[in-house]
């Protein structure tokens, strides 16, 4: 029997993971975690199997697409889990067990993975920054807090690098710390309480940060000096160690390779970031908090007053389907069949829905359909309430609603029908015509589509033109079942 403990690193475990393989050890006789206690006189994993890697063999893409997330659970038997999948791999003859969803090894490390992906968009909606100070070259500096349940900060943050490359920031979780100032994106050991509000804390966690990122080899003490005047160094909570890391520097040197940082990529800007604050700060108003699920969310719904649409609507119609659907459907308003019934896309343009998903292969019951505005917006004619269109405030109004329920259910694939749900989460400037088909929002979701909304279809007075748009609708669906970038 043989301990390794890979901590929470899957690069560690899966070097290990490789000699392992090579040196032949089944997983019955590998205890992945430190051996104490009564396991205590379990050997280390001994010299012999540290064999050159390239003895490996060739592991598919599937298990690693799937491994590298499902290593981030917070389940301590992820590593033998994740090792026995490998070993049924390249030793059981099991070529292909990776795609095989009813196995139960693959099943639980998918929910793993899910779990996972779930919580890494969970962190990219309700990571909140809080402006903590100035650079002396300007450059803003912003702080949050997150307690993630998965060890998911090296996967979630480097989001908030595109997002936010032009200030500088720290995320502070229990599971690690992410600090970005600019050119390098730098991980420190978990904090245990949220340092942001307690000066103290946060000047020590600093501190831990700066010595990580510290390079000797970049050290030029005159330069130094020049740039950041003595005299400003009291201000900086990694001034009092700045004397100490120049003297222990010295040996260090020559060691050390000083990196180029690449350069950045220009920040697409929307108001994604300013509706998240809204999320936040909106007084006397029950928006559901991090992590409500879906029914709770429709609760709280029900008291919506953040535009003047519920006065005239029966009700607020809120999402409806699984809460960890696969494919997430967000369409305009409801209509009158859907203010009356309270669920979305059960009127005309609903069957027509129902018609594409069936041609595209998307089973309804299985998507979450929702809507970027939650309250019927109408007009009367004689006794009839015909539709009227939600204008950009009433769009933006609703979509703390909408960003909830999507980072509530998490989905891999977000379905954005028509010009309105475009602009809830994609921003001005998708109009459908120009802009249909996958769209490079990472943000939102890992896949994310924008097609026609059905009205648009029930509206063509043409035949063919209904035919050949229902038929570009289809293919447009499909992309959210076929696999591929
Ligand atoms: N149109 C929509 O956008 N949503 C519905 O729920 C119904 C019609």
């Amino acid at each position: 029997m043989h301990s390794i403990d890979p901590g929470n690193s899957f690069a560690t475990w899966r070097e290990a993971a490789r000699r392992m393989l090579a040196a032949g050890v089944p997983p019955q006789e590998i205890l992945w975690e430190k051996a104490d206690g009564l396991l205590a006189g379990i050997a280390e994993e001994p010299a012999i199997y540290h064999v050159s890697s390239s003895k490996a063999p060739a592991v598919p893409k599937a298990f690693l697409d799937l491994a590298v997330n499902a290593a981030c659970h917070a389940d301590p038997g992820r590593w033998a889990l994740l090792y026995r999948i490998l070993w049924r791999i390249t030793h059981g003859g099991e070529k292909r067990l990776a795609e095989i969803s009813t196995d139960p090894d693959i099943a639980r490390a998918r929910l793993m993975e899910k779990n996972v992906r779930r919580e890494i968009h969970k962190m990219h909606a309700f990571v909140r920054f809080r402006k903590t100070g100035e650079r002396e070259d300007g450059r803003e500096i912003f702080v949050a807090w997150f307690e993630p349940e998965h060890h998911i900060v090296e996967a979630a943050t480097p989001f908030f690098r595109k997002r936010f490359a032009n200030m500088d920031w720290s995320i502070f979780t229990p599971k690690g710390c992410a600090h970005w100032d600019g050119e390098t994106l730098a991980y420190t050991p978990g904090v245990e309480r949220d340092p942001c509000d307690d000066p103290d804390a946060l000047e020590a966690a600093w501190r831990t940060y700066y010595r990580s990122i510290f390079n000797p080899a970049r050290l030029k003490t005159k330069a130094m000096q020049t740039e950041m005047p003595r005299r400003y160094w009291k201000n900086l909570p990694e001034a009092e160690i700045i004397e100490e890391l120049i003297r222990d520097s010295r040996p260090r040197t020559g060691d050390m390779i000083a990196t180029t940082p690449r350069p950045l990529r220009p920040e697409p800007r929307n108001d994604y970031l300013a509706h998240l604050r809204q999320l936040s700060e909106i007084p006397a108003c029950s928006l559901p908090p991090p992590g409500t699920p879906p029914e709770e969310i429709a609760r709280l719904l029900k008291s919506c007053r953040l535009c003047p649409l519920w006065q005239r609507a029966t009700q607020a119609v809120p999402g409806r389907g699984p809460a960890d659907a696969r494919i997430m459907i967000v369409g305009e308003q409801p209509g009158d069949r859907e203010d009356l019934e309270g669920t979305p896309f059960v009127g005309p343009a609903g069957q027509l829905l129902d018609q594409a998903l069936a041609a595209a292969g998307i089973e309804r019951d299985q998507a979450y359909l929702t809507n970027a505005v939650k309250h019927f917006k109408w007009t009367a004619r004689g006794k009839v309430r015909l539709h009227a269109k939600p204008d950009a405030a009433e769009i933006d109004a609703c979509k703390p609603w909408l960003l909830a329920e999507l980072s509530s259910v998490a989905p891999e694939v977000l379905i954005l029908l028509g010009n309105s749900a475009g602009r809830s989460l994609l921003g001005e400037g998708y109009p459908v015509t120009r802009h249909r088909g996958i769209i490079d929002a990472p943000h939102l979701a890992p896949r994310v589509i924008l097609s026609y909304h059905p009205s648009y279809l029930l509206r063509l007075r043409e035949p063919a033109d209904r035919e050949s748009t229902f038929e570009q609708f289809v293919h447009d669906l499909r992309l959210a079942v076929v696999h591929g970038d």
